[in-house]
């Protein structure tokens, strides 16, 4: 019965094939085939049928070949990463999840292996990533129309075409969007060490604007303190570093920022707010400790402090989104230049399991998991 299930959930990525019993899949396959010249190959493919610990809801399952129509192309997956979205997606918390069973992942890089016969400007080999992000890239063989599709320069190591969108893209908008940075400003920001957190630590430098980080407390913390500044950050301070009564008095010559960026929540958001100036905003685009953010009454009666908040997929809905596909080409014309980089490890799609693991956070930080299909 699973393998039915799963013919179905392939019917949400691209086709609308669907096999009945799945001891009758060969049959089924072959009489598809005679009906239609082109069909995509089988696709290995992470699947959940239903929500839950991503851990034991995800298997790695064959999923049948699927119909590539007349505007669809037919896309071999080379890299996909597992964002903290991906795993709340599988968990079911998030505010917009595919319908179960379902493909996980929302963004990566292929390479074209087949198209429709009305496709134009794309040929077999050509890069592409889904552009706005898309789900189900964890798998070999993606289905999907033209329209989905960016082309991209193949000049870039392919962990950073298949990282471009969510996180890179959502350092530049809100370092954009809230007010207006002008060189010799200061931005301060939590969460440091995530792929957005290093990324706004370099978009903030190409500006001439100046970066105070904080990380987590662990061991190693001078190591990573240095890796971040190699990457342009100015200061960088541990969560317990700043359990001092004047945060303030540590900055030296920096000026105190009037944006602040969170995305970890609970006592790490409150370091944030406090080195913020009067009047400024702390902008939050993720929860990663679960913590609620708790603010003083001080803080909005005294320092007129906002807060607000930031969400790529609202943002990507919009009409700016349009422009969208300009904004990831400069940022990866940015990492071929080498003025954007950040930490990756490479992961067989054989070692999933393994690399989820690693995500979930259950050996403690580790660096952004890239699949390698
Ligand atoms: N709102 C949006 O549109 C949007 C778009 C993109 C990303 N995001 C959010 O941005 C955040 C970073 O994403 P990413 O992909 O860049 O991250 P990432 O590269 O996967 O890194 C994970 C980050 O979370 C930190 N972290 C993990 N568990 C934590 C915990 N229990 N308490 C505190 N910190 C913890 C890690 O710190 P260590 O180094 O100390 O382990 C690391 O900085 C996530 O919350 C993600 O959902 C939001």
């Amino acid at each position: 019965m699973a393998l039915v299930r799963l013919a179905t959930a392939r019917t949400h990525y691209g086709s609308s094939f669907l096999c009945l019993r799945s001891e009758s899949l060969p049959r089924c396959w072959s009489q598809i085939r005679a009906f239609s010249a082109a069909m995509s190959p089988p696709s290995s493919a992470v699947v959940y049928e239903h929500h839950g610990p991503p851990e034991s809801v995800t298997r790695v399952v064959e999923l049948p070949p699927v119909e590539v129509k007349e505007n669809d192309v037919c896309v071999k997956m080379l890299a996909a990463p597992i964002n903290p979205s991906d795993i709340n997606r599988i968990e079911g918390v998030y505010p917009v999840r595919p319908h179960v069973p379902a493909v996980g992942g929302y963004e990566g890089v292929g390479e074209v292996h087949s198209l429709g016969s009305a496709v134009k400007g794309l040929s077999p080999g050509d890069w592409v990533i889904p552009s706005p992000p898309s789900s189900g890239t964890w798998q070999t063989y993606v289905v999907k129309e033209q329209s989905v599709w960016h082309k991209i320069n193949k000049d870039v190591p392919m962990e950073y075409a298949a990282t471009v969108t969510i996180n890179p893209l959502t350092a530049l908008r809100m370092l954009e969007d809230f007010g207006n940075l002008n060189p010799g400003d200061a931005i301060v920001q939590n969460g440091a060490t995530s792929i957005v957190g290093q990324c706004i630590i370099q978009l903030a430098r190409i500006r001439g604007i100046h970066s105070i980080n904080i990380i987590r407390d662990r061991v190693g913390s001078d190591e990573v303190k240095e890796k971040l500044k190699g990457l342009g950050a100015d200061e960088v301070f541990t969560e317990s570093q700043l359990e001092v009564k004047n945060v303030k008095g540590l900055l030296a010559n920096l000026p105190e920022p009037a944006l602040g960026f969170n995305c970890v929540g609970g006592n790490s958001a409150t370091l944030v707010l406090k080195f913020l100036r009067q009047g400024g905003t702390m902008v939050t685009y993720g929860g990663m400790s679960k913590k609620p953010i708790t603010v003083s009454t001080s803080s909005f009666i005294f320092k007129d402090l906002s807060l607000r908040g930031f969400w790529l997929q609202k943002w990507m809905s919009s009409d700016k989104a349009k422009e969208s596909r300009k904004m990831i080409d400069y940022l990866l014309g940015l990492t071929q230049e080498g003025k954007i980089k950040y930490e990756m490890e490479l992961v067989p799609f054989s070692n999933f399991h393994a690399a989820l693991d690693k995500a979930l956070g259950k050996f403690g930080s580790q660096p952004k998991q890239v699949i390698k299909f």
